[in-house]
């Protein structure tokens, strides 16, 4: 499996990319993020390096807008572009629909492999103190709230995403690590709601960013200035776990153990 060609031909691809929160860091830990998931669901070697060649093509095809279903656009390329760099033609299918299935609630799940790209696109990349400041941008960028403001765009994104990662979508192994994650993007936008300062200041701060486009999402977030602890609290756990500091936590909520 010529896995570090396919990587060679996604990175530019997605730096690239219309929207600035799904470009290579992104990417890049969502494919890092599935091949850990199967490592720990007990998953094989081969369905490691399938997930993570899964994940480098799970978005690669994403347009700046929720009207378009990117998860099938994905898949169709995903298909071509595994064929032209010359992958085991009878893996190919499982790599597809692995990203053809990523994105909405879940499917019934045939492996470890086929979900794999989903936890960790939903339980990694859309859930934690990371996807405050990464949702608040795709408010900020995405075409379908032109002309919004940050006080309009960012519940209406909230309440539309959180449909999306609802607790009785993953099994119950994952209870644990999905309450960790869930409570700051909830946390969030509850005190966003109320006006509180440090929402409001992260909240107007990364749409600002989203709007503008000119730096990368991690650029952003490192830039952030909080104004309170709280605000203090969501940028080190955002960026530890953009960093990969948090897998050894997040194992012993799913595992167990101290
Ligand atoms: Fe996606
Ligand atoms: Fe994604």
């Amino acid at each position: 499996m010529n896995t570090e060609a396919l990587e060679n031909y996604c990175k530019p691809v997605y730096e690239k990319a219309p929207s600035l929160i799904h470009r290579w860091g992104h990417i890049k830990r969502a494919a890092v993020g599935a091949k850990w998931f199967v490592k720990i669901l007990g998953g094989t070697k081969e369905e490691e390096e399938l997930s993570y060649v899964a994940g480098l093509l799970h978005d690669i095809v994403r347009p700046n807008t929720e009207k378009i279903d990117h998860a099938v656009a994905s898949a169709e390329e995903a298909e071509k572009i595994l064929k032209k760099f010359g992958f085991a033609e009878e893996k190919i299918p499982l790599i597809v629909q692995c990203v053809r299935d990523h994105r909405k609630k879940p499917v019934q799940w045939e492996s470890i492999l086929h979900k794999s790209v989903f936890l960790s696109d939903k339980i990694l990349e859309q859930m934690g103190a990371y996807i405050v400041f990464r949702r608040v941008a795709y408010a900020g960028e995405i075409e379908d709230y032109k002309g919004m403001t940050a006080e309009e765009a960012i519940p209406i994104r909230w309440e539309n995403a959180l449909k999306k990662t609802e607790k009785k979508f993953f099994p119950e192994s994952l209870f644990k690590i999905y309450e960790y994650q869930n409570k700051w993007q909830i946390d969030f936008i509850e005190e966003f709601k109320k006006k509180e300062e440090w929402a409001l200041n992260l909240g107007k701060e990364l749409f600002k960013q989203g709007r503008e486009g000119n730096k990368t999402l991690e650029q952003a977030i490192e830039e952030f200035n909080p104004v309170t602890e709280k605000g203090k609290e969501f940028k080190k756990e955002a960026i530890d776990y953009m960093q990969g500091k948090k897998f050894i936590e997040f194992e012993k909520m799913i595992l167990g153990g101290n």
